[in-house]
């Protein structure tokens, strides 16, 4: 499915992820050997929030990212934002995310107004998206100056000896994982090949700058199979008066 474009891919994603929201946070700790919740701490700790400070995760899910971020900060305004209901649904049952203020929005047109934000998160969205850089402009958009976007996402595995086994895992155990689990092996072989048509981490990051982001990077995580980039909107400089 991963072949898919425009509409017709971001209706194929919606339905997928509303079919399999009641199993999704269970199949992430079971694919990843609960690594997935150490990334989201990372991710958190990246985006250098003030005491007090607004935070956007965006493509929220059912809410994890932004969880950790009222868990790390309990003083901020944590909104998890994301186009499928279903999945807030199941994280609004969740009583330890009652804080965080759900909004239906899309990525790609964020209801929110220019600079609100100290930082814009997402956890797994942008090899979902249609357009990443329109998707990074309107993260930086809805981001204050100097504020930081964060993105955790997967990369395709890299040319070495551990592809293999990489790719039988991410090809044949993940599927499996998902039809026994979710009763939903095609939407668990939609992200093996989503990951793999990915954008390489240095081409990610080449986009971030693209889209205006400074101080772009990225560190790697689960023999290269994971990203997280961190980007900072920048600061305008005001001209001096002479
Ligand atoms: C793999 S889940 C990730 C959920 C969560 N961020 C996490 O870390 O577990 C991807 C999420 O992205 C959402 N999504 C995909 N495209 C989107 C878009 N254009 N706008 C908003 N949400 C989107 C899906 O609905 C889904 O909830």
């Amino acid at each position: 499915m991963a072949h898919l474009t425009g509409q017709e891919r971001a209706r194929y994603v919606q339905g997928m992820f509303a079919r399999i929201a009641g199993r999704y946070d269970l199949m992430n700790r079971l694919m990843t050997g609960g690594q997935d919740v150490r990334w989201r701490r990372i991710v958190i700790q990246e985006a250098q929030l003030p005491t007090g400070g607004k935070l956007l995760d965006i493509a929220t899910g059912t809410g994890e990212i932004a969880q950790e971020g009222l868990r790390q900060h309990p003083d901020i305004l944590a909104v998890g934002g994301d186009f499928v209901l279903e999945m807030m649904g199941v994280g609004q049952q969740n009583p330890e995310r009652r804080a965080i203020r759900w909004v239906a929005a899309d990525t790609l047109t964020l209801p929110f107004p220019d600079g609100v934000f100290d930082a814009v998160t997402s956890g797994f969205l942008m090899r979902n998206v249609v357009d990443v850089p329109g998707a990074f402009r309107e993260q930086a958009r809805v981001t204050r100056p100097g504020g930081r976007i964060v993105v955790l996402e997967s990369s395709p595995p890299k040319k070495n000896v551990l592809r293999p086994f990489i790719r039988f895992h991410l090809n044949h155990i993940i599927p499996t994982l998902g039809k026994m689990v979710a009763g939903e092996a095609d939407a668990y072989r939609y992200l093996p090949d989503s990951t793999q048509q990915f954008q390489e981490p240095d081409s990610l990051m080449a986009i971030m700058r693209q889209a205006g982001l400074e101080n772009v990077r990225y560190n790697l995580y689960m023999f290269g199979t994971i990203a997280i980039h961190v980007g900072q909107k920048a600061i305008l400089k005001s001209s001096k008066s002479h």
